[in-house]
């Protein structure tokens, strides 16, 4: 929650899979706050990525709060296969195509809750903050994407600026951002009123783990 300063949460999609479970223990040693997982179905995104046993691989080599980013179609088949591997965070999407009733969208936050896990909700670059409104009251973490959620490695949207200081004057919970995070986009985005930095290719590429944390967290 806000207060407590900037969390840093390093995209495992980056990561070197061959070497997982090292991989994760050297980010966490090296000082990420949570562990961000981009679960893929290759419907609401193209791309295909992991599933709950990569999610109860990374929860037995780690003991960071594990943020699990749903880019599904249908976010609540999956709810308990992942908490059953290990998640504490669950975040869906508001543009998901089986959650495009505010009503089903309100049950689906409220579910995730209901099932111990903080609930979280996203929107891609091309959704306006307002659709995320109604919804502030039943989620405990925004996820405000800085690039088309899919892939790794593009390039930074600058117009999720203004998006996340728009939110932040509706929203005292979490905000999360994700997509083309480094030291400079990432201070842009702290000003913005983001707490929660999420980064792949800037953790994962960079020489040292512990000094690109460092210049994240700024
Ligand atoms: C994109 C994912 C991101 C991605 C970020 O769909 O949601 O979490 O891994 O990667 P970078 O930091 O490389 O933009
Ligand atoms: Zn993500």
């Amino acid at each position: 929650m806000l207060g407590k300063g900037v969390l840093i949460s390093p995209s495992l999609l980056a990561c070197d899979f061959g070497r997982l479970k090292e991989e994760v223990q050297m980010v966490q040693e090296a000082g990420a706050d949570w562990l961000h997982v981009d679960v893929m179905d290759g419907h609401f995104v193209p791309n295909l990525t992991m599933g709950p046993v990569v999610v109860e691989a990374v929860r037995k080599a780690s003991r960071v709060p594990l943020d699990i980013h749903l880019m599904l179609d249908r976010p609540q088949d999956y709810f308990k296969a992942f908490m059953d591997a290990g998640a504490d965070s669950l975040t869906v999407h508001l543009e998901a195509s089986a959650l495009k009733e505010p009503s089903t969208l309100r049950e689906t936050l409220e579910s995730i809750r209901k099932i111990g896990a903080r609930a979280g909700l996203s929107l891609r670059p091309k959704t306006a903050a307002e659709a995320m409104k109604p919804f502030l009251d039943i989620t405990d973490l925004v996820l405000v994407m800085s690039v088309e959620p899919g892939f790794g490695g593009q390039a930074f949207i600058p117009e999720a600026i203004p998006k996340v200081r728009q939110i932040r004057g509706w929203y005292q919970g979490d905000i999360s951002v994700d997509g083309g995070i480094n030291a400079e986009t990432g201070k842009l985005m702290k000003d913005a009123g983001a707490n929660v930095l999420v980064a792949g290719t800037s953790i994962f590429r960079a020489p040292s783990y512990k000094e690109a944390i460092r210049a994240i967290r700024g």
